[in-house]
């Protein structure tokens, strides 16, 4: 695995997908990010003091089991969290949640062969002693906030890569989950929306109701 650690770039996401033809794992590590990305299209604001690090992971597993890769990811996010004195809880499908509010995102851009994935590009940003702006004070928050504390970035990045590299049981992202159990508003795409009772995430990635619907992420947004 080759490391690459940039004092600014783009999106570590963008420059690992822009490697022509990689013949190991790569990690590229930003301090901060000019056009970062977040899930559905959306900009990620990357400020110094964040985590923002991506891992191209080469035929990481079959395509049916993609789930596996957001699992571990924010499983990884949460172990390393709690290195740092942090209770990380996920909001599926890969969101990280610390008293409420929002710490970490993570977007996984895959690159399928056949029935493989041949590359997946995990994309993780972490607030960790990066400032939260006010107008999202009350949605979002930093690990030097969760824990009073400043953290030392180097060993947050350093901890998060080798947690990177770990693999968890379904069972621990489901435990977990903040969403199983809950009452939830789903969203459809056309707009209707209502409310109903999560059951549990299936371990390909769906979102079970109590009734037996099963939800995939890319169809809905939940709110809880
Ligand atoms: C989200 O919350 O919508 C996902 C945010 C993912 C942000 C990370 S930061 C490192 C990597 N590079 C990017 O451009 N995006 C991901």
């Amino acid at each position: 695995m080759k490391i690459e650690k940039f004092d600014e770039t783009t999106s570590t996401n963008d420059y690992l997908k822009s490697l022509p033809d990689p013949t190991e794992d790569v990690v590229a590590i930003a301090a901060v990010q000019t056009g970062g990305r977040g899930t559905k299209g959306r900009s990620f604001v990357s400020e110094r003091g964040g985590c923002y690090l991506s891992v191209l992971k080469l035929f990481p597993c079959r395509a049916e089991d993609a789930f596996t890769v957001t699992e571990n990811a924010a499983l990884a996010v949460c172990h390393t969290l709690a290195a740092f004195g942090a209770d990380g809880r996920i909001k599926w499908p890969n969101d990280v949640f610390v008293n409420g509010k929002k710490i970490c995102g993570i977007l996984i851009e895959n690159t399928l062969s056949g029935d493989r994935i041949r590359r997946s590009v995990v994309g993780i940003g972490v607030n960790v002693n990066n400032p939260i702006a006010p107008e999202i004070r009350d949605v979002a928050t930093s690990v030097r906030e969760a824990t009073g504390k400043e953290v030392d970035l180097d060993a947050f990045v350093a901890t998060l890569v080798y947690n990177l590299y770990r693999e968890f049981p379904h069972e621990e992202y489901v435990a977990k989950s903040l969403v199983p159990g809950r009452e939830i508003t789903v969203v459809k795409p056309d707009g209707r929306s209502y409310r109903a009772v999560a059951e549990t995430v299936t371990t390909d990635g769906r979102l079970k109701l109590v009734g037996g619907e099963l939800l995939s992420a890319a169809e809905v947004k939940i709110n809880l």
